[in-house]
């Protein structure tokens, strides 16, 4: 477990250099991450590479005993190429065509640029081929990001007719899948299918989803055709790829065949920020525990293997809404907690805060003078405090679907309704009882898992209904979550009741769903002796119980009063819960504690706000992202490995025990 730092020799003059690989090798870095946006300086005319100057650093890197990363330069093709190629550009969904100028301009099935990228990329390849300095490769930089993924240009139109015909053979048989009887949409041949354009009304659901799917795949195809590359010339080195925070539109599971090695770029502080509802004082100073790790946790279930954070936020940054100075010590934080999740390394970005160019007012860790800033302290710290240790190993999974995700998008229903969030609502309740949690494809094997939290499969097909049945009479604990067995897999409404091919599993179905705006405050009841009183939020379904137990049921005096909100059914050896409310935290929390409790998994007492807790090999990370200190206690026989029992605020302290049942903290005034 160590730490690296993304740096860009070619912003700094050479003179400069071997100073500045010292430096990092003196702050314990071991990995540095380079070249992502270089392909100007690595091929200054086509076809005349001059590679000596990323020699020379890659050698110095070497000789100081750390080890390169180097990226394709792919994702920012320069002017030379576009000038020459000008059908590589990317078209807005208007037509607008989207300019040199910035980054990512490119398209993903233009063949021209499809044929620059093996030219570049193969010779990038062939070059380090025999150098052992290079350890790996990260494929370009952030597919998708600036909202890049989907393409309306000629080609992305050619090769999404193709994609069509591929799938569906005939179109009479796409017209049957996606139904467009509808408004009179039928297609008579497949060259009228178009990518989505403006048109005056809603889109069809089935053509956005099908677009969804073409432009996942079509990055997936485009990052095969580099990493095969790459494979070709060393076998040896791993490829990865860097993905993003709650990334929708790329289905990061479908590139687990290409990579060797997943990892993603964490800025806490921008995260917080961009996440729906108000930003708390602590989350400007550390970002949200929850939502990183439920970043680290997916990024790791990719290839279920520990995953790297690629770029690591170094102190303030130029690009959300407001850039806070991060709380002292909470890039150390940062460090820490991707280690406890799983994270093998930490690559802070940048090196120097950069003279020139868009990202001027973003920090590195050293000041633009090239004096230690305050990531910099942060991160040497972190480099002396982090160890080896075993991969995670996680008792429960949460499944994710990125097609439900894009389906959800499109009809959401109700302002509010976020896919994400929603998994997030009982993701948070699995982190607040200390759990680690896998979060994973419907399509992987769940036997492993003691207990499984599956909100929202709202495209279910009968396959996955199968496997959650077989898992469930197997033995398994299962919670399904609201808009579960809605649809079929183009997205059309199944004509069976909700949930579908679950409806004997869960013994109830939905006679009616609503949604209403937030000021209507409404609440369910539990309808055993505790009475309890629960908040929920945004979605309702009214059930009817069929071999079910009634949980839940709608309090109040409105139309849905009385009727069944949740239901618990025993199947086989197991039993699964329906919860048909998005629930707030305190049901969610009651939830997830009596499935852990059911399933026989270990767990902590509800921990405080901001206050989380992880294993990993034998050890127990308790983490403070408040800016209050905090109390713990843990099982006698644990002791500190790193702090102890009080933890400063935006501080952590490691037990070298695993200790989640018996812990315990509070929040000290
Ligand atoms: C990332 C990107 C980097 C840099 C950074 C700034 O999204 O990969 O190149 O732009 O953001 O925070
Ligand atoms: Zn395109």
């Amino acid at each position: 477990m160590s730490i690296g730092v993304c740096y860009f020799p070619e912003h700094w003059p050479r003179e400069r250099w071997k100073t500045d690989i010292r430096q990092m090798a003196d702050a314990g870095i071991e990995y540095v991450r380079l070249a992502e946006f270089s392909w100007r300086v690595l091929e200054p005319e086509r076809g005349e590479f001059d590679f000596e100057w990323l020699d020379e650093i890659v050698d110095l890197i070497g000789e100081y005993g750390m080890q390169a990363v180097l990226c394709t330069p792919t994702a920012s093709p320069p002017r030379w190429l576009v000038a020459a190629h000008p059908e590589i550009l990317q078209t807005d969904r208007d037509g607008t065509v989207r300019s040199v100028g910035s980054r990512r301009h490119y398209c993903f099935n233009s063949t021209a640029y499809r044929e620059e990228t093996e030219r570049v990329v193969g010779a990038m390849a062939e070059r380090y081929a025999d150098e052992p300095t290079v350890i790996g490769w990260q494929t370009d930089n952030e597919y998708g990001c600036h909202g890049t993924t989907r393409c309306y240009c000629d080609d992305c139109t050619t090769a999404f007719r193709d994609w069509a015909r591929e799938r569906y053979g005939t179109v009479d048989a796409l017209n049957d899948a996606w139904g467009t009887t509808f408004w009179s949409q039928q297609y008579d041949d497949f060259e009228q299918l178009d990518v989505p354009r403006p048109t005056p009304a809603q889109d069809h659901p089935s053509l956005v989803l099908d677009f969804a799917r073409f432009s996942s795949d079509s990055v997936v195809e485009y990052n095969r055709l580099q990493a095969d590359l790459l494979r070709e010339a060393n076998d040896e080195w791993f490829v990865t790829h860097n993905f993003m925070n709650l990334f929708e539109s790329l289905d990061a599971y479908d590139f687990g065949d290409d990579l060797d090695l997943i990892s993603w770029d964490s800025y806490p502080t921008g995260h917080a920020q961009q996440a729906a509802g108000e930003t708390t004082r602590d989350e400007l100073r550390a970002g949200n525990p929850d939502l990183l790790a439920f970043n680290h946790d997916l990024y790791r279930s990719v290839l279920d293997r520990p995953f790297w954070v690629m770029e690591q936020q170094p102190g303030d940054v130029n690009w959300p809404p407001h850039s806070a100075q991060p709380a002292a010590g909470a890039m150390r934080l940062w460090a820490h907690h991707a280690t406890a999740h799983g994270a093998d390394a930490v690559v802070y970005f940048r090196w120097r805060r950069c003279l020139e160019g868009q990202e001027q007012y973003h920090a590195g860790l050293r000041k633009q003078d090239g004096t230690p800033d305050r990531g910099y302290h942060d991160a040497t710290q972190a480099a002396g405090e982090l160890f080896d240790v075993d991969d995670v190993d996680a008792p429960v999974a949460v499944v994710h679907d990125y097609e439900n995700a894009w389906a959800l998008g499109e009809q959401s229903h109700a302002p509010d309704f976020d896919y994400w969030q929603l998994l997030q609502s009982f993701y948070a309740a699995l982190r607040a009882h200390g759990v680690q949690v896998d979060v994973v494809p419907p399509e992987r094997d769940l036997e492993p898992y003691d207990a499984v939290v599956a909100p929202a499969l709202h495209l279910l097909t009968e396959s996955v209904a199968d496997r959650l049945t077989e898992y469930v009479e197997s033995g398994g604990e299962l919670l399904l979550g609201p808009r579960t067995g809605v649809k079929d897999e183009s997205n059309k409404l199944r004509s069976d009741p909700q949930p579908g091919p679950l409806s004997a599993l869960v013994g109830a179905t939905v006679d009616q769903h609503e949604t209403l705006p937030a000021q209507f405050e409404r609440a369910v009841v539990r309808t055993d002796d505790a009475h309890t009183d629960y908040a929920f939020r945004t979605w309702a379904e009214w059930l009817i119980a069929d071999a079910a137990e009634s949980l839940l049921e709608y309090a109040g005096d409105d139309i849905e009063a009385g009727r069944t909100a949740a239901v618990r059914n025993a199947a086989g050896e197991g039993c699964v819960v329906y919860c048909g409310v998005w629930p707030e935290t305190d049901l969610a929390n009651d939830l997830v504690r009596s499935l852990l409790d059911r399933a026989g998994v270990r767990r902590a007492d509800p921990l405080p706000e901001g206050v989380r807790v992880a294993q990993r090999g034998g050890y127990t990370w308790v983490m403070n992202f408040r800016s209050d200190p905090i109390a713990v206690t843990v099982e006698s026989d644990a002791s500190w490995r790193l702090g102890g029992s009080t933890v400063d605020p935006f501080d952590l302290a490691i037990a070298d025990a695993d200790v989640v049942d018996g812990l315990a903290a509070r929040v000290l005034e």
